[in-house]
């Protein structure tokens, strides 16, 4: 053994290389630990033998790719640990960084440095409940701050219509408002549960495009100059859903676009398309399904508005969150908990100046 394969093997990472077809080469102690596999079993195995077998196809493309891109390294586990398979079937996240290295025999081939991300993936599940936690308090204290507001009118308004019960009119105007700011205060609760994804809904099945058509067509007065095109396949698979959900989401989408525009000249454009999609694809999103993989129903929104710095991008989603006006930014936060809901997904892409991209993934409806 030379000096280099006894690093190798005394690393604390796992560290396996492969030739081109993906053939495991060598396999040192810690992929051994890891894997729960002896290096002489390994050897001469397909790489993807280290994979759960519905991630296979996915990799297998994917290190194909890295082979014939000339690129000399990469984290194949990007913004999100990777799943892989010990040798008993378990399961457990890892992050993967491949790197191109010419084989004993003259062959190109690769290695890759592997380290357990329980960990790490843990602690991003614990960072993620805090800040649903810190936003459920913000919610909390932004809407008893509106509750109170509303508790005011109705008080206020009740007081009088007592003091005035011999002047029918003032009573009745004073009746009338109080009748107003407990609808308000309906629709505030009602919110809320939405956001906490408790809301009663009704589910259907339910065809997003013309859903999209007739939302894009009531809003359209409203967008100013701004041209709104919406468009979608005509055979789209339908999705189990609450349709006055799904109207609300394109409402909330289409609305901040056009904020966006301010009612210059602009476009804003409305599509709804299918998609298949498997576990890795889902990484950067800024919700993932609960079940990442199969068919969805994408709905998507792009507009030619100012964008958004990434400190903004970053906290669209929490309620109460605006950059327009105090006691607003309930639209996204809204949006978020039907989508969470209805088992979908969020993925947003904006810049300064180049405008934003949010896409809502409905799982479809299985058509049996
Ligand atoms: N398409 C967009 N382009 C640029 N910024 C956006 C876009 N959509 C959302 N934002 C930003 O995200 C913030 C939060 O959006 P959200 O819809 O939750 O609240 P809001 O639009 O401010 O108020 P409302 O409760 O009336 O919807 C906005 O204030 C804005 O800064
Ligand atoms: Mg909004």
């Amino acid at each position: 053994m030379d000096w280099k394969e006894r690093v190798i093997d005394e690393a604390v990472e796992a560290i396996f290389t492969v030739d081109a077809d993906g053939t495991l080469l060598s396999f040192n102690h810690s992929a051994e630990q890891m894997f729960r596999c002896f290096a002489a079993d390994a050897i001469g195995q397909p790489l993807e033998r280290l994979l759960p077998e519905r991630l296979r196809c996915g990799h297998q493309q994917l290190f194909r790719r890295f082979f014939d891109s000339g690129v000399q390294s990469m984290n194949m586990s990007g913004r999100a640990p990777v799943t892989a398979m010990r040798a008993s079937g378990e399961e457990f996240l890892v992050d993967i960084s491949l790197v191109r290295v010419d084989l004993p025999d003259g062959q190109p081939g690769a290695a890759a440095i592997i380290r357990d991300a329980t960990e790490r993936s843990q602690a991003a599940a614990a960072a993620a409940e805090a800040q649903r936690y810190q936003s459920m308090v913000l919610l909390a204290g932004g809407v008893a701050h509106d509750f109170n507001n509303i508790l005011a009118v109705i008080l206020g308004n009740t007081d009088l219509a007592l003091a005035s019960l011999d002047e029918p009119a003032i009573a009745g105007e004073a009746l009338e408002d109080v009748r107003s700011a407990a609808l308000r205060a309906a629709e505030l609760a009602r919110q809320m549960l939405v956001y906490a994804g408790k809301a009663e809904s009704r589910r259907e099945l339910v065809e997003i495009g013309p859903i999209a058509d007739d939302t894009v067509k009531l809003l359209r007065g409203s967008v100013g100059a701004t041209s709104l095109r919406c468009s979608h396949d005509t055979d789209l698979p339908p999705i189990e859903a609450d349709p006055t959900r799904i109207r609300q989401v394109v409402m909330n989408l289409v609305i901040n676009a056009s904020d966006a525009i301010g009612g210059e000249p602009g476009i804003i454009r409305v599509a709804a398309y299918p998609v298949h999609a498997e576990e890795p694809w889902w990484a950067g999103a800024h919700l993932a399904p609960p079940e990442p993989e199969g068919d969805f129903v994408c709905l998507e929104v792009v507009d030619t508005g100012g964008g958004m710095e990434p400190d903004v991008l970053s906290r669209i989603f929490e309620p109460f969150f605006s950059t327009k006006f105090p006691g607003r930014g309930l639209g996204l936060a809204t949006t978020i908990g039907i989508v969470r809901s209805h088992g979908g997904g969020i993925r947003v892409t904006s810049e300064p100046g180049q405008g934003t991209r949010f896409r809502v993934y409905f799982p479809a409806a299985s058509r049996a």
